[in-house]
């Protein structure tokens, strides 16, 4: 489930062409994050794919015919383009498109087009030099200055046997785009530097120190802040889970090199969100030639690394510093310690000793402690709803900030 999709209905368009048949994970992907799916099938794309695979997929009759009787009755036109939180179109073709872009309306899916209020999204696929003639450009501009999502196509081998442009985009960006078509604007024109996931500090060219932590957290925290409008850049350490679509990441080992990534993207930021467990020590002097075994075990000296978050405490003018306390025992008292040492706006703590929260898991429960003395707690929650709850309180803190930039010399 995932809170932006959870009970909202896209109404999917599906035209023909090759691509037609990834539609079907997308709607799988649709069901699976909570969404209520209608499938419109162009007739084209009924020669690709059958509508009973979108029907069974959807767990919805498809739609397919606008002069249908008994379709027109169970669910007609204009009811789909009522019903739609969002009308997505994946494949979208060059012809689908080009009549969409000049309001001809001569089947179901481009008259829901028509008569829909819903936010529109498209994702278009076909051949590139399709995609690159001027009459689908001039087509896809005059759709975007509409107000369409336009995800990809992205470029690579196409079923035609050419290369370029016109690929379906992956499916997980557009469901990005679609989550973000659901999603209020509220962090729009707003610069977030998010950092994720552990740092590595190398002992030899083999071996390194590192943590528990698998980036889930801070990830949750990018993707939520790009489909409000946020222009994010995620910062991250090594992890092994997919990267937020939509998202600037810049990939680093260690916390020296985290250090200088942060403090490069800083002045452009307007929030830091700190949820990287970063190495609190390196190794001094990490051997250049593998360990090898002997005797007795080689002693390991650590020196401190740098303190990034305080770093950018010292720095900060008019930015919204939010720190993360990974904690065991006296949560609250560590986090209101290092929310003052530190500088920042808003520490969350998290008790890492629980099995249901903090490191690896997909919940969480937090507590935020606000400089001003205020204390929120989450619950227990998926990381995706404590994202939520955190940029809430973020959100809340905006406008004191941008009053503050506003007061500040040129
Ligand atoms: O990644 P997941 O598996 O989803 O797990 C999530 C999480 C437990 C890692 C996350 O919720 C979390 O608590 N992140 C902060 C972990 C941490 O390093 O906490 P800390 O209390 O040691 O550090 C306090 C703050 O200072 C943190 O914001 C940290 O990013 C920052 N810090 C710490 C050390 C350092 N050298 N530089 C820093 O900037």
């Amino acid at each position: 489930m995932d809170p932006a999709f959870k009970g909202r209905t896209i109404v999917l368009g599906i035209s023909g062409g090759i691509a037609s048949y990834k539609a079907c994970e997308l709607v799988r992907e649709l069901v699976k994050v909570g969404a209520g799916v209608r499938v419109i099938m162009t007739k084209s794309a009924q020669e690709f794919v059958r509508p009973m695979t979108l029907q069974t997929l959807s767990l919805n009759p498809v739609s397919t015919e606008l002069f249908d009787l008994t379709q027109e009755s169970q669910i007609g036109h204009m009811e789909l383009a009522r019903v739609a939180d969002v009308l997505a179109i994946a494949p979208a073709t060059a012809n689908v498109m080009a009549k969409m872009a000049h309001g001809i309306c001569d089947d179901l899916l481009t008259t829901v087009a028509l008569a829909t209020t819903a936010p529109i999204v498209l994702a278009p696929a076909m051949n590139v030099h399709m995609w690159r003639h001027v009459a689908t450009q001039a087509n896809v501009k005059t759709l975007a200055e509409r107000g369409a999502t336009i995800v990809g196509p992205e470029a690579g081998d196409l079923a035609c046997g050419d290369v370029g442009e016109g690929r379906l985009s992956e499916i997980p960006a557009i469901l990005e785009g679609i989550g973000k078509a659901l999603t209020r604007q509220t962090l729009s024109g707003v610069r977030i530097l998010v950092t994720a996931g552990p740092t590595r500090e190398p002992v030899d060219p083999v071996r390194y120190l590192t943590n528990r932590s698998s980036g889930k957290m801070g990830y949750a925290i990018a993707r939520a802040a790009q489909r409000r409008g946020a222009e994010v850049v995620l910062v991250s350490g090594p992890t092994s889970i997919p990267l937020p679509a939509g998202v600037r990441v810049v990939r680093v080992e260690t916390a020296k090199e985290m250090h200088e990534a942060c403090l490069k993207e800083f002045p452009r930021a307007d929030v830091v969100v700190k949820a990287a467990a970063v190495a609190d020590f390196a190794v001094k002097d990490a051997g250049k030639k593998k360990i090898k075994r002997r005797e007795q075990a080689p002693s390991i000296e650590l020196v401190p690394n740098p303190d990034i978050l305080a770093d950018m405490g010292r720095k900060k003018d008019r930015q919204i510093l939010v720190g993360f306390a990974a904690e065991t025992h006296d949560v609250a008292s560590y986090a209101k310690a290092k929310l003052k040492e530190k500088n920042a706006d808003i520490f969350v703590a998290n008790d890492v000793s629980r099995a249901d929260a903090g490191f690896e898991v997909d919940t969480n429960e937090v507590e935020l402690y606000f400089a001003d003395g205020r204390v929120e707690r989450s619950g227990l929650l998926p990381k995706d709803e404590v994202a939520g709850k955190i940029l809430d309180a973020i959100e809340k803190l905006l406008p004191a900030i941008h009053q503050k930039a506003n007061q500040m010399p040129a």
